[in-house]
């Protein structure tokens, strides 16, 4: 779905309510849009309200959501800081009494090769990467033990890992690691939490086109091809790199009634990428 139209569209999502961390740009944009349209009252969250890249027509995200018929709330929260991520569940279930699913998608991309990682860089990206998954993963599944389940399901999680998180790239030691361990953290916590009715799924992105990669938006811009971007054309089967809507769509599956027997599952969203 085009941003600029938003509109709701299905019900497959109807009555529910998401959280979507980093929800003001890229995947996370996308997947707040794709879940509305659906009927789903999302819960925006980002540290940010404005887009990061705007273009001049693009309204913050949950303001897109409203001016089409949807229904939005944004609330800023940095998923680093444990009382950020506790106030923003907690605002999520007082909206209907219920929290229905949670997608941990907020996270930054950075190659650093081991003998140039500080300690700081360390943390720090374990901080935004994995820790903030681990912190809202033990707040939601808290709320979704308790709830009565819908169709046997008491709520849902969905995690964004990255196909750099199941391959070892080169020099990416803070972010694939991070990245794995939202793999793993997905399918010990389907494990532990399948007994409760709570469902927890990743989506492991391939190359998204969201500008966030060196010379991505000049590719986007006119087309201008960079070797990073040449070598992620070359490496993926598809003829194309991702959009946030492929993630979008993954996510909205995982995230819906059509998941029902499906947990701590990882699924590569990646044009083959993984395959090949
Ligand atoms: N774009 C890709 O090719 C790709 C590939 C694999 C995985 N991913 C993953 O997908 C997710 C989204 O990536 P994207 O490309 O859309 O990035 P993006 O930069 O477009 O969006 C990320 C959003 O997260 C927000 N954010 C950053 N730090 C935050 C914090 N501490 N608390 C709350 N929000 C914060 C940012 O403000 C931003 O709006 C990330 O987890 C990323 O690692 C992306």
């Amino acid at each position: 779905m085009s941003q600029a139209d938003f509109a709701v569209i299905g019900s497959r999502l109807a009555d529910r309510v998401a959280i979507v961390t980093g929800a003001a740009s890229g995947i996370g944009r996308a997947t707040a849009l794709r879940l509305a349209a659906e009927g789903a009252h999302v819960v925006v969250s980002d540290v940010r309200s404005e887009p990061r890249e705007a273009l001049p027509e693009e309204r913050p995200t949950a303001e897109t959501i409203q001016a089409g018929g949807g229904r939005a709330t944004f609330v800023r929260a940095d998923v680093r800081r444990t009382e950020d991520v506790e106030s923003l569940v907690g605002t999520a279930a007082e909206i209907s009494g219920r929290l229905d699913l949670v997608v941990n998608n907020a996270g930054i991309f950075g190659l650093a090769p081991l003998l140039e990682t500080t300690d700081e860089k360390w943390d720090e990206d374990m901080a935004i990467n994995v820790r903030s998954q681990f912190l809202m993963c033990r707040a939601a599944v808290r709320v979704m033990r308790e709830q009565e389940p819908i169709r046997e399901v008491r709520g849902r999680i969905v995690n964004v890992s990255s196909q750099l998180g199941l391959t070892a790239p080169p020099e990416a030691v803070t972010y694939a690691v991070a990245k794995a361990g939202v793999a793993h953290l997905t399918r010990q916590l389907a494990v532990d939490f399948a007994a409760d009715g709570v469902i927890v799924n990743a989506v492991a992105p391939g190359r998204i086109l969201t500008g966030t990669h060196p010379g991505e938006r000049e590719y986007l811009a006119d087309g201008t091809v960079d070797a990073a971007t040449a070598f992620s054309l070359k490496r993926t089967p598809f003829p194309r790199l991702g959009r946030p809507e492929d993630v979008a769509g993954a996510i909205l599956f995982l995230g819906s009634d059509d998941c029902t027997f499906v947990s701590g599952h990882v699924l590569a969203v990646d044009g083959g990428w993984t395959a090949y």
